[in-house]
């Protein structure tokens, strides 16, 4: 962990060293959902391969930099492309992203995916805000000895997605006339998908949406003290009673077509940010 510390705090005083930028907001975008920042006012682009010890991301539909800059006159620093369990990465490569807004004192994140649907109600293309998670990836980014600069060794997990910014994305979204959906997040390994079986034990455990990602990221957040809006695209929809086979091209063109909604949502929020 000492050593995980020492690639952060160098990769952090890079950055630093690149821009003047203090980042009050950190966003973390998904699947097809890295054009999302297209209006920001970007002042420092920075390739991940560029950064020292910052693991690079191999998946179709990630871009694989961070950008700093304003985003509705707020100082944010955007991480275009994450790092998945799926791929190989270890919790502490995936969560990465999330150690370096930390030092760099971003103390908000917004995070995005591309996600599943489990609940009947939801249809492809809406957007679910997350009320809370099911962490099923057998994984947690916090084994191992703490790091008491970054956090505490048991974090609460009783209020982890911030309820107020739930509200003003709520508003948001009904000011924009855009559907936002609430709630939980169920997030996998993969990168196999689900059985209709696994769905079926999914909706019944109480999921409404089913991911890759995301959930060490917020782990991570938590520890680090940060408050958390996380922001599903629900790119296709499971039903285990009819199982249709879900493709990357797919998930990919619908989280394309989110992807202004959800940008314009994001600035709302960041606009009317407390
Ligand atoms: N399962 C898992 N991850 C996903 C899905 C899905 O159906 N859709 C988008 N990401």
């Amino acid at each position: 962990m000492v050593e995980q510390k020492t690639r952060i705090d160098a990769a952090a005083a890079f950055i630093r060293h690149q821009s003047a930028i203090q980042p009050v907001v950190g966003l973390l975008t998904g699947t097809g959902l890295g054009g999302c920042a297209d209006t920001m006012q970007v002042e420092q682009e920075l390739a991940y391969s560029a950064i020292p010890h910052f693991p690079v991301s191999t998946v179709s539909g990630h871009r694989g930099r961070l950008l700093l800059g304003h985003l509705q006159n707020r100082a944010v620093m955007v991480f275009q492309g994450r790092f998945h369990l799926y791929e190989g990465y270890r919790p502490q490569e995936v969560v990465f992203p999330i150690r370096v807004m930390q030092a760099l004192g971003a103390h908000t994140l917004i995070v995005t995916n591309a996600a599943g649907g489990l609940n009947p109600a939801f249809a492809p293309g809406d957007i679910m805000r997350m009320a809370d998670h099911i962490n099923l990836t057998g994984e947690n980014p916090l084994v191992g000895p703490n790091e008491p600069d970054w956090g505490i060794r048991f974090p609460d997990m009783s209020a982890v997605y911030d309820p107020r910014l739930g509200e003003q994305a709520q508003t948001a979204a009904r000011t924009l006339g855009i559907t936002l959906q609430n709630g939980v997040y169920a997030g996998l390994k993969g990168p196999s998908l689900e059985t209709p079986a696994e769905i079926r034990f999914l909706t019944t455990i109480g999921a409404d949406a089913v991911g890759l990602s995301t959930v060490q990221e917020v782990i991570a957040a938590v520890h680090a003290g940060m408050r958390i809006l996380g922001l599903s695209v629900i790119t296709n929809v499971n039903h285990p009673d009819r199982p249709v086979p879900a493709t990357l091209e797919e998930i990919i063109a619908v989280a394309d077509q989110a992807a202004p909604r959800l940008a314009r949502l994001i600035e709302h929020v960041l606009e009317h940010l407390e």
